[in-house]
């Protein structure tokens, strides 16, 4: 049952503050559940890990080598297997020759990368970063919180510019990268983005290719978290980046990232990078220094598991087949309480990991503590934009994967009643 009428808008403040009324009394008894559930982060399920068990197997006493007879149980091979090259050939459609296969996590390598341009600078900069007088970053928002949180860490000066639906707001990228110099980059995720799901539109992925930075270092951190994780078929399409920009001689212009955390296991996976050859160059030299090669067993049991494109995509299919109902169960309790009310507005993304909400001006952080203290664990409201400051107070982010249909069926019965309270409340300006 919807807890707001279809004529909300014709009520009186009379009429509102009695509904108010009854809701927080629902409220109320809810809260006496003493409910436990979380909706916070986007992590795979159970059933989801499950499905790459049989992949522990793979490497044992006896098979323990690569296919180019490289033991993997020693140190060696900085740049990765070429297996496993492959393996993020396939899910990036870049050729394996222009890919870095790194440890366990594709946040880890940002975080290297902008540490070492920051030390180091890039090639066909003139200095370090840290040299410079002013660094700063082009921030899509609502955007990825642990980005921002890179960007704060390491003091580079975070510049939010508005995510819509197919991309960034490129007038605003192309005006402020070529005529600003200290703007060194640009965090996107451009596929089912990290929190409303869009995908890039050619268009944008273009103007990307096309930019002209003012900054003769200017890197734009791809990070393709998402690059084959569809929940409906067919899912969205992005244009290859790395294609377009060898066309335009400017790969090194972008480093691309992804892992297979949401492919096989979470912070047990392998992660990547790929780039233009010069950037290559300086990364194998950089990390030469921090390492002396990462976790080969685990390359060869990822290349292992997965023999050819095919499995690969059928294996995402099983994800998918866990992941759909449970979206789907998020946006139709949305569309059942919400539908043509005009106090909230959510996203039905073709994949990833997330939907997101746009609530009444002022209201995020209003259901995101209500939501909390009737059990309900969301992500802190403003933490999608940098320095989580949301300026609006409007955008919440609901992770689906982990939570049981159960747990997310009970709690978007939560935090739908807590946007009836928060959208009423604001409506009556009480706060
Ligand atoms: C956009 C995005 N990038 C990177 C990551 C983390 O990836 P990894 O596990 O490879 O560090 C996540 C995880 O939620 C993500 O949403």
């Amino acid at each position: 049952m919807a807890f707001l009428p279809a004529n909300l808008y014709e009520l009186s403040p009379q009429e509102k503050q009695v509904l108010l009324d009854q809701l927080e009394k629902q409220y109320k008894s809810i809260q006496e559940e003493k409910l436990h559930l979380d909706m916070t982060r986007g992590k795979p399920s159970p059933e989801q890990l499950d499905l790459s068990l049989p992949m522990l197997s793979l490497v044992d006493e006896k098979h323990y080598k690569s296919e180019n007879h490289t033991d993997c149980r020693n140190y060696g091979v900085l740049d990765g297997l070429s297996e496993t090259k492959r393996l993020f050939s396939w899910i990036l459609d870049i050729p394996a020759d222009n890919i870095f296969v790194g440890g366990n996590s594709s946040l880890n390598l940002m975080y290297d990368v902008l540490v070492q341009a920051m030390l180091y600078g890039v090639p066909g900069g003139n200095k370090p970063w840290k040299d410079e007088e002013k660094i700063s970053f082009l921030c899509p928002v609502p955007g990825y919180d642990r980005h921002f949180a890179i960007l704060e860490h390491l003091g580079i000066e975070m510049i939010p510019v508005r995510l819509g639906d197919n991309g960034p707001d490129m007038e605003t990228v192309v005006s402020l990268v070529e005529s600003n110099p200290s703007i060194k980059g640009i965090f996107c995720v451009p596929k089912y983005s990290n929190p409303t799901g869009i995908t890039y539109s050619d268009e944008v992925v273009k103007a990307f290719v096309t930019l002209k930075p003012a900054a003769p270092d200017f890197r734009i951190f791809w990070d393709n978290a998402y690059a084959i994780h569809h929940i409906d078929y067919p899912g969205d399409h992005l244009l290859n980046v790395f294609e377009e920009a060898k066309n335009h001689h400017c790969e090194d212009r972008f480093y691309i990232f992804s892992s297979t955390s949401k492919i096989t296991f979470a912070g047990g996976g392998v992660a990547c990078v790929a780039t233009g050859k010069k950037n290559l160059e300086a990364l194998k030299k950089h990390y030469g220094i921090q390492t002396i090669g990462y976790d080969k067993l685990n390359q060869l049991r990822h290349a292992l598991f997965f023999k050819d494109k095919q499995s690969l995509e059928s294996h995402m299919k099983k994800h998918a087949d866990i992941l759909r109902p449970k979206k789907d169960l998020v946006v139709r309790t949305l569309s059942e309480q919400f539908a043509n009310l005009g106090i909230v507005r959510w996203t039905n993304p073709k994949g990833g990991y997330f939907v997101s909400l746009d609530t009444l001006p002022g209201c995020a952080k209003m259901v995101v503590s209500l939501a909390h203290e009737a059990g309900v664990k969301l992500t802190p409201a403003g933490s999608t934009f940098p320095y989580k400051n949301d300026p609006k107070d409007t955008s919440i982010r609901l992770a689906f994967s982990y939570p049981s249909l159960k747990e997310i069926e009970k709690a978007m019965e939560v935090i739908s009643l807590c946007i009836a309270i928060a959208s009423l409340r604001s409506m009556l300006h009480q706060k």
